[in-house]
Formats: C-alpha cells, structure tokens, sequence
C-alpha cells in the first residue's frame, strides 16, 4: 500500500547577496545541511535589473560537491579549469560534478525582461569527493517534456516519470529534479523513493502539497517532506510551478566553508592551503 507524504517543514526564500554582489534569494542553506541531507544550498535568482546580477560568480574553487544550474530564462556564461567554455541558455541546464577541484566562473549576461534561475548544491559522499570533475550539459531542447492529461505538464532534468527518463544519468545520491507545472486545480501526484529526502520549491502561483490541505504554500516557499512513497499536490486558483526534488541522504560528517564541502575540518583547510599553493586541481 502507498503511503502519501506529509509535510515535515516549510521553509521561506530570504534575500542575500552572493559572488561579487548578486542579489538573490536563499531557499536554503548552511544552516539547514543536515535537514536537507544530500542537498546544502538552494539559491533562486531572479531580477528584471541587471544591476542585481551582472557582478556575477568570478573565479573560485569548489570540491566534494556537485552544482546544478538550471537557467529558466536568462544567460550564463561560465569558464573553468578544465578549459571548458559556454553558456546556459533558458531552459538548460548544467549538472558539475566538482569531485577532486575546479575553479571556475559563472557569469550572468544582461538580458530584456526578467532573468531567472536556480543553483542547486549536492553534497557528494566521502568515496567519490575526490573523484574526476565532470559536466553534464543539458540544452532545452534535450530535455523531455511529460504532457498529462490532468493538466500536469513536466520537465524532466533528472529521474523517471510515467516511464519517461530525464537526461542526467549517473549521479552518486540517485537524484530526481523536475520543473513541474500543474494547471489552476488540477492535481499531480508522483511516486517517490521511500528514505529519500524530497522537496517541492515553488516559483509561481500556489497550491496544496499534502492530503490535509490545511495550509497553501505560495511563490518563494520550500516544502520538505516526511518519508512516505507518493507526493500529491493540488494547484490552487492559478497555475502552480514548482521544482520537485529528491535524493538519498549521505548521513555523513560535514565541514563546509564557502564553496567547498568536507568531511573534516582537516581536509577544508588542506583544500584551500592548495587552493593558495596553485595545486588545488589535480584533473584537468
Ligand atoms: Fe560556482
């Protein structure tokens, strides 16, 4: 028998400045790494001044993460270590796998109307932190699109739905990344991996997450679920469209300082005595 999620907590996007003083909105963070376990950090950009933005994310390292940026409109333009060079366009996305060391930067570019997008860290376990820096580079094109007839309409970055596979293969926390969009009333519901940490974040209209329906979540708020099997979600009186996430937990040790995730305070401090020595990559 299924067993439909509850809500464990709802969290609230906050405004923080990030990189060289890029104005966004933190869903989540350093503080909540070991309730969002794989998952460290949320960030939801998203302006119609280029102000905000154009400082971008200039040089700096990362390593014993993954970094998933999913640009909904909007341009980045990112180099890095490897010598890899481009750009994400609206509706692509690009899933780094960081592993042993990359240095690299992200570079947002001016653009007419408004720019939104979202970072996603994932935390990699201890016996692959160190292992090869890899892309995976998804253009809008190669993502699938699952049109239902309930009035459910999904992108498929990562994961399974109604048999349908996302693009991104191979990743150590067997992830699920969806950008799900349900019509005014409608209903979703999904299959979940019981054990696996699973949240919604919603960035347009609003709707009901759970069976109870006691409490609407609007634009800009997170919600992580109890363990169960199923999710349904009821859009409210306007079209809801929210990212829907899941990954297997780690339940590791972590030390993190800035954009590097540890398991001990030993090896963050090596990592960034490297990262000042200028050995700091070991693949490229
Ligand atoms: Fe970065």
């Amino acid at each position: 028998m299924s067993k439909v999620r509850g809500i464990k907590t709802i969290l609230e996007a906050r405004p923080t400045i990030e990189g060289a003083g890029v104005r966004l909105k933190r869903v989540f963070g350093y503080h909540e790494k070991e309730l969002m376990d794989p998952f460290l950090l949320l960030d939801h950009f998203g302006s119609d001044n280029p102000e905000d933005y154009l400082k971008g994310f200039p040089w700096h390292p990362h390593r014993g993460i993954e970094t998933i940026t999913y640009m909904i409109e909007g341009k980045v333009e990112h180099e890095d270590s490897m010598g890899n060079e481009g750009a994400i366009n609206s509706g692509d996305v690009q899933w780094m796998t960081a592993g042993s060391g990359i240095i690299h930067q992200e570079m947002p570019k001016g653009f007419e109307g408004t720019m939104m997008g979202f970072q996603l860290w994932a935390n990699l376990p201890k016996s692959n932190k160190m292992m090869h820096p890899r892309y995976q580079e998804i253009k809008s094109s190669e993502i699938p699109v699952i049109e239902r007839d309930d009035g459910a309409r999904v992108r498929i970055i990562c994961g399974n739905l109604d048999g349908t596979c996302g693009p991104v293969s191979e990743i150590v926390t067997d992830p699920e990344y969806m950008d799900v969009t349900v019509s005014a009333g409608k209903e979703f519901t999904h299959s979940v991996k019981e054990g696996h940490t699973v949240f919604a974040y919603v960035f347009e209209g609003e709707g009901y997450f759970d069976q109870k329906r006691d409490t609407i979540i609007h634009t800009g708020q997170l919600v992580l679920y109890e363990d169960g099997d199923q999710i349904v979600v009821k859009a409210g009186e306007k079209q809801l469209r929210f990212l829907l996430v899941s990954g297997m937990p780690i339940g590791e040790p972590i030390a993190w300082y800035g954009p590097i995730v540890m398991n001990n305070r030993e090896e963050l401090e090596l990592a960034f005595e490297e990262y000042r020595a200028g050995t700091f990559v070991k693949h490229d």
